[in-house]
Parts: structure tokens; sequence; C-alpha cells
């Protein structure tokens, strides 16, 4: 029997494969292409992404998954069965296979309501709800029988996670729309100012992931093609790290101020574990040289992040597929 965990992220979906030794078998954008006043998919994930800023009128790019909440029922369905059917599943072994399904931090009844109405709508009869910190702790090897508090933070595209989570539950957490899209945006509106040049989406991105580098003799450049502010013609800029720092820091900054206040909601003896052990770093963001130690530093505290951060969150809910005693205690009690 197909088990799949899908991290059904603000920026890219990512699906493991639990019933196999085949660990991550998806990672895709997660938006579509659509056209016409029906809005039918033209494009799919990677091929759809590859489209942004490049488009007619006619045809636009959508991320039905905005800051973790399903903002387009429809086009989310759409995406998550074709992202399925990828992966291998026939629509007809669709009502059997055994899914679960990451949820945001605290998410309220309406939103727990539109992920249980994504999988109905797909035809996923066999579903768990999973707030997403309780992945990230089981990432990090959290077992039912010996378990102490674990602290993660995972910046995302869209959001931001801050929870210390135990076996019985979220002892103190919150979630927020603050990810990697604010840094682009931020970046886009810099160069935008200080060198006059007007950038798509796809470059800023790329400027935050290859270029930014917190270290404070970081010296790497690249140049940046778009539009003249001014003249309206092409342009290009070479941009230098140290310039589009701040694009990322000053997220990372809040980030802290809000860990900060998480921290400071602990009851004394939790505290002292967490300060014991350390925090626990995911989400995308983090692939970013610096993000990672930026953070520890400022909260004076030990910190620990995967190699492959961006993958934290569906790896822990493929291992927490894998142990039915911690599955019963985390999921999500559908009504
Ligand atoms: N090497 C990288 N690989 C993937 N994402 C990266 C990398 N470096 C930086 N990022 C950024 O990380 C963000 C995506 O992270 P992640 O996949 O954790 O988000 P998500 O799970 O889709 O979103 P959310 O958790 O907010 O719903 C994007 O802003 C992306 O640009
Ligand atoms: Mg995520």
């Amino acid at each position: 029997m197909w088990k799949l965990a899908i991290d059904l992220g603000s920026s890219v979906t990512k699906i493991y494969r639990a019933d196999t030794n085949n660990g991550i078998v998806l990672v895709e954008p997660s938006c579509v292409a659509v056209s016409g006043a029906e809005e039918s998919v033209r494009a799919w994930g990677r091929e759809a992404k590859n489209l942004i800023g490049k488009t007619a009128d006619c045809t636009s790019v959508v991320y039905p998954v905005f800051e973790g909440e399903i903002v387009r029922p429809r086009l989310a369905a759409e995406m998550l069965t074709e992202f399925l059917q990828r992966v291998g599943v026939k629509k007809s072994a669709f009502r059997r296979a055994q899914i679960l399904m990451g949820i945001p931090c605290g998410a309220s009844q309406a939103t727990v309501n539109a992920y249980v109405n994504l999988a109905e709508e797909c035809g996923l009869k066999n579903v768990f709800f999973v707030e997403q910190p309780y992945l990230v702790a089981t990432s990090v090897g959290a077992t039912v029988g010996s378990f102490e508090p674990v602290f993660c933070l995972d910046i995302g595209g869209g959001t931001t996670n801050v929870a210390v989570v135990s076996v019985d539950g979220i002892i103190s957490g919150l979630s927020m729309n603050i990810g990697g899209n604010n840094m682009d945006l931020s970046i886009r509106m810099d160069i935008q100012e200080h060198n006059r040049l007007q950038i798509g989406a796809l470059t800023a991105e790329r400027l935050k992931n290859e270029l930014v580098n917190l270290s404070p003799t970081a010296m790497g450049a690249m140049v940046a093609e778009g539009c003249s502010v001014d003249s309206y013609r092409p342009a290009s800029s070479s941009i230098r790290a140290q310039e589009i720092r701040s694009c990322v820091t000053r997220y990372l900054d809040k980030v802290v101020e809000y860990a900060t206040m998480v921290i400071r909601n602990l009851p004394a003896e939790v505290a002292a574990i967490v300060n014991r052990n350390g925090v626990y770093l995911s989400g995308g963001v983090m692939k970013i040289p610096g993000v990672a130690s930026y953070i520890g530093e400022r909260l004076e505290m030990r910190y620990f992040v995967s190699e492959e951060p961006q993958f934290s969150t569906a790896q822990g809910a493929g291992a927490l597929l894998r142990d039915k005693d911690l599955l019963r205690s985390f999921a999500k009690e559908i009504d």
C-alpha cells in the first residue's frame, strides 16, 4: 500500500514515500499556470514557475497555497492530484493510499477544514493531518518513549513556525507570515531604489539564494538583468552580496524577536531543557549561507540544521508514518 507524506509548502511541495526506502520522491514548486476565464491549467510545478513574469495577459501563474492557507481550493486539488500521479499513484489507488499531510502550526478550525476538503476533493480517504512543528521534531528523532521538549524554528517561503513541541502538545509556539518571499520582494524594492533597475521575482529569488551570504567578510557579486526604471530599456547591474544582506536580515531579526517571545513563555523546567538542547532550524531559507549561525548567535543558543533543511518537514512526516504510536499522539482529531 502507498504511504506518502505530503508537505504542501507555500513555495515548494515535497512528497516523501514511506512504504519503500525511496525517501523524497517529488520536489516541485507549488504553482500552476492557468489561462482563460475558466482558468484551465496549462503547466504545473517547475514548468509553471519558469513562466513567472514571462506570460501573456491571458495566462497567469498561481500559488494555490499562500502563507500556509489554501487560497485556491480547486487549483490546489488539481495540483496535488497531478503531483501524486507524477509519483506513480494511479487515480484508482488514491482512496486506499495512506497519507500524512502537514498543516500550519496552530491552524484554525477553518484552515483545518480547508485541508480536509482538499483531501476529499482529491479522493484521498485515509489521511492524517499533523501540525508542522511535530513533523520537524520527529525528523530530529523524537520518539514516544524518550521525549524531551524540542525547540523548532522553520523559515519557509511564506511562513515561519516557531514552537516548543512535547509529546502531548505544543507547549508554546506561533506561526507568522514571514518567509523567503518577503526577502525576495525586499531585494526587488532595494535594487529598484538603489540601482534604478526593475528585476523579476525569479531573478530576486536567485540573488537571495545564490548571492546572499551573511558572513561579514562575504565578497561575492552577481549581475542582475532587468529593465531600467529611467529609460524603460533592458539593463543590468552588478550587485554585491553586502548590498542586499539587509533584505534578509531585517526579516531574520523579526523572527528572532518572536522566537524570544516563545522562549519567554516557557515554564522554567522546559526553558532549562531548551537552553541545554538548543534549537533545531529548518526550512529552505536555512540554505542561505550564514542564516543558521545568525539566528543561533542572536538566540544565544546551540543550533542544529540538517544538510537539507528544506526537506526536514517532509522527512519527519515520512518517519512519523512509520511510527504508529507517535502518529496517534500527533495526528489531529478530525470530527
Ligand atoms: N537551496 C535552496 N533550496 C530550496 N529553497 C531555498 C534554497 N535556498 C533558499 N531557498 C528559499 O527557501 C524558501 C522555500 O523554503 P521551503 O521549501 O522550506 O518553503 P515552503 O515549505 O514551500 O513554504 P512554507 O513552509 O512557508 O509554506 C524559498 O523562499 C526559497 O527561495
Ligand atoms: Mg514549509
